[in-house]
């Protein structure tokens, strides 16, 4: 029976259009859940959209439609980025639906009977932005440490006794060391906890886009409860006793940029508790892009769109690069210049002219046909060897979430096959030992057979392309055939090669040719 993963993205709020940010949780998540389904996993990899709260709300009313509608059509766009930046979610949630309005009421249900939910009186600052409660000491310079601007709210509300909690996530904390990534973020969450706890506000009175409190109208669910929510109701919830929820929960990572994990690694966790369900076995917050050295804001108009990207560079290109450019959990800094050397050199020149030169090579002094190999040599064994002990490694990297670490170690291989290539000069030997020729290009054909297969969770069509032109089966692209019993076989007719990694162009200089 296959093993499970489960991993989730945030769910966007749909007051916005997508933007490079959104594009980048994402990704992250799908390189996962690609390389687990590769790996032999049975993955279940959900994303969606938040849809209720004040900000919804307001952004509804601004643009004069109903609040329904106005999600309808914002969370098409997240839907539409799906097939646009080749996401293999196998699931898309709205808090909308009435599936999740359902677990939400019964998550509500399931604290006030275990005693965790009490009526009483907030008084505070509330952000709409944010959709957080801040306490006046928090406040900097009359905002919310974000920056948000923050209103004063007071008004009837149901309240969940965190405070209660501080115990009991320390200790949770404490037995389950790698629940919060990276190391880092986890510290900021420990202090924040050992801090103390107050009573978190879980309900609103003063506007209406939400799921009603179960027995009490004039009341709805804070946002983050309901939205947090949608990650139990996506495996069945309320039904815990279904084959789904069993299977599936607790989920195995919720991927989250680092502004959002206090939400998911402090009240998540207790709201689940409270409910009697296990919490999630990890919380990873990624860094946040800035653009040419900018914060990416709406007021700045400086969004980056992720579909005008793969338009100009190309999907996987965008892919590779926002992966590969800063080290996963950092912030990075988004710019053409970085987009364009990378494009190049590592895609490029790296791994595409090896596979192009490799496979023209064959092409043209072998029939068309994989070589057949004498013995290896020494070279030929390490070189193999490096290619052969990849996956571990690559392995490691990404259950670590550290896919910047997986493409260095994949890369190194490919710069020590271009070093293979000159060193054995099989253009040279075509005239002087064409058996070993033949070796020697085999060698290569099987350990770009071996590079393509790791680097499809990241440039699944690329990496596609270079297995059709390897004439690699569908059947056998995935990890089970790492491995020397799985190596080419000899003799097998290959299709004529086509450069898989375009340079990119600039379209100025492009004119500027045209014009000479
Ligand atoms: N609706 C909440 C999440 C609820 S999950 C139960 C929310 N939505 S969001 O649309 O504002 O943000 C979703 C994700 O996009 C977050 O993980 C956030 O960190 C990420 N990003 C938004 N802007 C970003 C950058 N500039 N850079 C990287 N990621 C950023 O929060």
């Amino acid at each position: 029976m296959a093993q499970r993963y489960y991993i989730t993205t945030p769910i966007y709020y749909v007051n916005d259009v997508p933007h490079i940010g959104h594009a980048y949780t994402t990704l992250a998540c799908d390189v996962m859940a690609r390389f687990k389904r590769l790996d032999g996993y049975d993955v279940k990899f959900l994303t969606g959209t938040d849809e209720h709260g004040q900000k919804v709300e307001k952004a509804a009313e601004t643009e004069g439609i109903a609040p329904q509608d106005f999600t309808n059509r914002v969370s098409q766009n997240f839907r539409d980025l799906l097939p646009a930046m080749n996401f293999s979610a196998d699931d898309f949630i709205r808090t909308t639906e009435d599936r999740h309005v359902r677990s939400c009421q019964a998550i509500w249900e399931k604290l006030r009977e275990n005693g965790h939910i009490y009526l009483d009186k907030y008084a505070g600052w509330y952000s709409v932005r944010d959709e957080a409660f801040y306490a006046e000491s928090e406040l900097v310079g009359g905002k919310a440490p974000t920056g948000a601007p923050v209103e004063w709210v007071e008004e009837p509300s149901y309240f969940f006794d965190l405070s209660k909690w501080q115990e009991p996530l320390l200790a949770f904390y404490e037995a389950n060391p790698g629940f919060i990534e990276p190391q880092t973020r986890r510290n900021e969450v420990l202090s924040f906890v050992k801090g103390g706890l107050k009573d978190l506000s879980v309900s609103r009175t003063s506007f209406k886009w939400g799921v009603p409190v179960p027995g009490d109208d004039d009341h709805i669910m804070y946002v983050w409860l309901d939205a947090l929510t949608n990650y139990i109701t996506a495996v069945g919830y309320p039904d815990t006793d279904s084959q789904e929820f069993e299977e599936r929960w607790p989920a195995d990572l919720h991927m989250v940029g680092k502004d959002i994990l206090r939400f998911h690694a402090v009240y998540w966790p207790a709201f689940l508790m409270g409910a009697g369900i296990a919490p999630p076995k990890r919380v990873y917050a990624h860094g946040w892009w800035t653009n040419e050295g900018q914060k990416i804001s709406k007021s700045l108009g400086n969004a980056i769109d992720p579909l005008q990207l793969i338009d100009q560079f190309g999907l996987d290109a965008v892919r590779y690069f926002l992966l590969r450019e800063v080290p996963f959990g950092n912030d990075g800094d988004f710019s053409q210049a970085a987009m364009v050397s990378r494009k190049n050199s590592d895609l490029a020149n790296d791994l595409g002219n090896l596979s192009q030169r490799v496979l023209s090579m064959i092409a043209k002094n072998c029939g068309g046909l994989v070589p057949s190999p004498g013995d290896f040599s020494d070279a030929d064994q390490v070189i193999l060897g490096r290619a052969d002990a990849l996956l571990a490694k690559t392995r490691a990297h990404f259950d670590a979430q550290a896919f910047h670490k997986a493409l260095d170690e994949i890369w190194e291989v490919v710069s020590l096959a271009n070093r293979y290539v000159d060193d054995q000069a099989p253009w040279a030997l075509r005239k002087t030992d064409p058996p070993r020729m033949e070796t020697v290009l085999y060698v290569l054909a099987e350990v770009i057979r071996h590079l393509a297969t790791l680097v499809q969770p990241v440039v699944p069509d690329s990496a596609a392309r270079m297995l059709d032109q390897l004439a690699v089966a569908p059947e056998a692209r995935d990890f089970t055939h790492l491995t020397a019993e799985h190596r080419l076989t000899p003799g097998s007719a290959l299709p004529k090669p086509t450069p898989i990694f375009p340079r990119h162009v600039e379209e100025h200089v492009e004119e500027e040719g045209q014009s000479t």
